[in-house]
């Protein structure tokens, strides 16, 4: 069982801050400092402002821990054997490699949201529970249709949050437990129908009703894939590997749409509401848009041509980024990478493997040796993270592209949703950070 992060002892500890205010006069101020569960310290700075007037300004929060949390550790790198920095990712203290090996995605999402993983009776009900709401309202599928064809499916999928929230959201008091679970299971049931419509629509062709004889990710890929003429065929080998990128992208602490989540909620949101602006944060390009990205660089580049997109993402003057590198947590390979890159590598180069091969996967490999030697990458400590190799591994299931952040939010719901639950567990305070304002001084209005 998780220690608690707050010990007497721990709390007892004090940091001294000692500071020069603009008008010379020294402060000298004791804040509480707290340990997490490994001895990596906090300063307690919520009171700071009240007892001294200094406030702290810590742009992109890369200092700051804006929650307590029991769900989801990152170690942004240890040390391998061969030498290699590698970071580690762990849901409720479980590897997320072992889970995605050994456990279904829907077994992750109930360790997520409950803290374990379930019994077998405790898993029956959950995922009859999740199958019983796949259905879409046909408010829902009707705004879905609205849209036009071409527009991009995280702004669907945004826009579809709202008429869910019309539907549901009033019917559920958020002040009850039982309340946010089942708006949360109603939730991470409807997403892959969502996910699944959005595309039919997209492509023009009718949506495929779930099918509830089949699993969560086989019934994903079944109404992905399958027409209103011919049932698709999907392999166990498809699924599998579908539901191992689900898992791997189902929870990751603090990321922007996480923190997003959780702000929303603050207010006393309901959850629907919460996870359209997460789904609004996903959608960016430095964060879970950034694997379709990936793919578009890939197939613009060719082999000989990687020295240039190397040079080119090195350019202080050039705003070009090398999408899926780098990360604000991992100092290290992204464990989710390297997982992927394992299960891609595994999948193209298997004889016995339906999955035909791709050149664009060998075009990655060669992308990442050459960035893994480049001086710049080094120092900066840029390895690839989870959206270099998602990517590739999605189209080698025949998803396309635009699918891709769609499916990152599908899986992702199941993290939001534990975030949320969290926060009202927590009776979390209002989140109204304050601001250094550097503009116009007070001066009269002298207009017209
Ligand atoms: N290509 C080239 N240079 C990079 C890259 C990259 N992908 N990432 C960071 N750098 C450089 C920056 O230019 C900066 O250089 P400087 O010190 O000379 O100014 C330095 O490395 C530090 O970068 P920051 O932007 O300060 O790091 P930050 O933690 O803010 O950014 C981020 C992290 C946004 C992920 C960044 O690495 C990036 O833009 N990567 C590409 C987009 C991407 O792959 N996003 C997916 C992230 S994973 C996810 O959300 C699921």
């Amino acid at each position: 069982m998780t220690q608690p992060v707050m010990s007497e002892n721990e709390i007892n500890q004090q940091a001294k801050i000692l500071a020069q205010l603009p008008n010379g006069e020294y402060i000298e101020h004791h804040l509480p400092l707290v340990q997490d569960i490994y001895g990596n310290p906090y300063l307690i700075t919520s009171n700071l402002y009240q007892e001294t007037g200094i406030s702290l300004y810590d742009e992109g929060l890369r200092s700051t821990a804006t929650a307590e949390s029991k769900i989801t550790r990152i170690i942004p790198f240890v040390q391998t054997k061969n030498n290699s920095p590698q970071g580690i990712l762990q849901y409720r203290g479980y590897n997320v490699k072992s889970l995605a090996t050994a456990c279904s995605f829907l077994e992750t999402s109930y360790l997520l949201l409950h803290g374990n993983l379930p019994s077998n009776i405790e898993f029956k009900s959950f995922s009859e529970d999740i199958t019983l709401h796949r259905i879409l309202d046909k408010q829902t599928e009707k705004m879905i249709e609205s849209y036009d064809r071409q527009t991009n499916p995280m702004v669907i999928l945004i826009g579809t949050m709202s008429s869910l929230a019309s539907r549901y959201e009033s019917n559920y008091d958020m002040h009850k437990v039982e309340d946010r679970q089942a708006l949360g299971h109603r939730l991470i049931a409807k997403m892959p129908t969502l996910c699944a419509y959005i595309h039919k629509h997209r492509i023009g062709q009718r949506p495929i009703t779930p099918d509830d004889s089949l699993g969560h990710t086989a019934n994903f890929l079944h109404m992905l894939l399958s027409n209103q003429s011919t049932t698709a065929e999907i392999s166990q080998e498809h699924i599998k590997i579908l539901d191992m990128i689900l898992t791997l992208h189902a929870d990751h602490q603090m990321a922007v749409s996480t923190f997003v989540a959780r702000s929303v909620t603050s207010a006393g949101t309901p959850t629907i509401s919460s996870i359209a602006a997460a789904i609004a944060a996903l959608s960016g390009p430095l964060h879970g848009g950034a694997n379709e990205r990936v793919v578009d660089m890939l197939s613009d580049i060719s082999d000989t041509q990687i020295d240039d997109i190397i040079a080119k993402a090195k350019d202080p003057n050039d705003p070009f980024k090398l999408f899926g590198f780098g990360h604000r947590v991992y100092k290290g390979m992204d464990p989710r990478a390297s997982a992927l890159r394992e299960m891609t590598l595994t999948l193209l180069h298997d004889k016995k493997s339906s999955i035909e091969p791709d050149p664009m996967f060998d075009t990655a490999l060669k992308l990442e040796e050459a960035a893994l030697n480049d001086p710049y990458f080094i120092e900066r400590n840029l390895f690839p993270n989870v959206d270099f190799y998602s990517g590739i591994a999605l189209r080698a299931l025949g998803i396309p592209k635009e699918l891709f952040t769609v499916i990152f939010a599908m899986s992702r719901t199941s993290g939001w949703i534990a975030h949320i639950e969290e926060s009202w567990q927590q009776k979390t305070a209002l989140y109204r950070p304050k601001q250094y304002y550097t503009g116009v001084k007070e001066r009269p209005l002298d207009w017209p």
